[in-house]
């Protein structure tokens, strides 16, 4: 495909992002793209098009010699899988926003990216209009990357900005998330975390060349998050963000999780709000880096998936430069979290598998503690997130080793032994 080509579209899905890339290409002339055809699941609703735009049969896109890149942003997974591979396998360009099939499929799919020779863009997959993706693969593209943390999802961090800052209740501040278009269709996806974890298997592959499945990447949502933790969280002027962190450890392996967390006021992150998204990278030389924009809605991720097809007409392949020309990296389960937990009553609490508890508040009817617990806890063991009990991270929660004596100490101190 030469820079000067006409790009012909077949786009799959008229919802939320659909619509706002057939706008927003109406107002881009100047890229040389256009819409053919667009298949949708129900013919005779009422849409803001022209009526003969629209199919019901996918095969009238995907087997049209004429379409060059198929625009996938429908919301089931897998015929969203189904499409992307027939496409990629007829010899088409595409560009998909479905983050969770992406997550789930991405080994199949860099296999037949490098059998067909076809590009599969996904800008719009993470973050929505950060151009994240390819900032890591394009720019990060050395083995410098300390780390990268972010708030990746805008419905949960929508919903805790409305409820910490207005007051709002969750049901409320949710119920707002879906009517301005931000929340999944089924909303345990963003509130469990599981929306977040699929869009950070991605970067962690841009990122480190990790390609983990999102099920094996410990995670929770905001769903265990209570009014008692945000009295807490203020009082010792934090926030409550949902946090996808990754970090290189001296051992050569990764470090990374999706899990509520206390940021700080001077974190970058603390100055997310709403449905915006943030992604903070730390890096050899440059220091600290943070970028931030919109990460959800209509024309945030239309501007992305725009960005994706008009990187199409210089032919652009993600290369995953991390995966193939560095030697790609591991997650490890073999590292320490500073958490906070707050729970009903002490018999839910494993306590001998903290290394140790520097603070504990147990008089109120709900009871909190601050200690250091093995990461493998969190894999293992399901405690944290049942009985009423949450566990939110501490600022910083990454420890690489513990000096025991230490601990040892600060925990008989605490205990009023010595
Ligand atoms: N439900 C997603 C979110 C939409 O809230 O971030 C954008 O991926």
């Amino acid at each position: 495909m030469d820079a000067h080509k006409q790009l012909t579209i077949g786009l799959f899905g008229f919802g939320v992002v659909g619509e706002g890339l057939y706008k927003v290409l109406q107002q881009t002339p100047s890229l040389k793209a256009s819409i053919k055809k667009v298949c949708v699941k129900h013919a005779d609703k009422k849409r803001n098009a022209p009526e003969d735009l629209f199919t019901t049969d996918k095969d009238v896109l995907l087997n049209d010699p004429e379409i060059n890149v198929i625009v996938e942003v429908i919301n089931e997974t897998e015929p969203a899988f189904e499409i992307v591979t027939t496409a990629l396998n007829n010899g088409k360009d595409v560009v998909s926003a479905s983050k969770k099939m992406l997550a789930e499929h991405l080994p199949f799919l860099l296999e037949l990216q490098q059998k067909t020779g076809r590009s599969l863009l996904y800008e719009a997959s993470a973050c929505a209009s950060i151009p994240v993706i390819r900032n890591l693969e394009e720019y990060y593209d050395n083995d410098l990357l300390h780390s990268i943390k972010g708030i990746v999802n805008g419905s949960t961090n929508f919903i805790l900005t409305r409820m910490f800052e207005e007051k709002l209740s969750f049901r409320d501040a949710l119920l707002l998330a879906q009517q301005l278009g931000f929340a999944e269709s089924d909303p345990k996806l963003d509130v469990e975390g599981i929306d977040a974890v699929n869009k950070w298997s991605l970067l962690l592959t841009h990122a480190y060349g990790i390609t983990e499945h999102p099920s094996n990447i410990v995670h929770n949502g905001i769903q265990h998050i209570q009014l008692s933790d945000a009295v807490v969280a203020q009082e010792k002027h934090f926030e409550i963000k949902l946090v996808a962190q990754a970090q290189k450890l001296q051992n050569g392996k990764v470090a990374g999780f999706v899990l509520p967390q206390f940021v700080k006021q001077d974190d970058h992150l603390s100055f997310v709000k709403n449905e915006y998204n943030g992604v903070v990278i730390e890096s050899g030389f440059a220091d600290k880096q943070f970028f931030y924009g919109k990460g959800a809605g209509s024309f945030p991720t239309a501007s992305a998936v725009l960005s994706d097809i008009a990187a199409l007409r210089y032919q652009y392949q993600y290369e995953y430069k991390k995966k193939y020309h560095h030697k790609p990296l591991e997650l490890t389960d073999d590292f320490y979290l500073r958490v906070y937990v707050s729970f009903d009553d002490w018999k839910y609490i494993p306590r001998e598998h903290f290394e140790s508890i520097e603070e504990w508040h147990a008089d109120a009817d709900r009871k909190y503690l601050v200690g250091i617990i093995p990461f493998k806890e969190l894999r293992e063991q399901n405690w944290w997130k049942e009985n009423n009990t949450s566990l939110i991270l501490m600022p910083d929660p990454i420890i690489e080793s513990l000096d025991v004596r230490k601990l040892k100490k600060m925990s008989l101190e605490l205990a009023g032994i010595i």
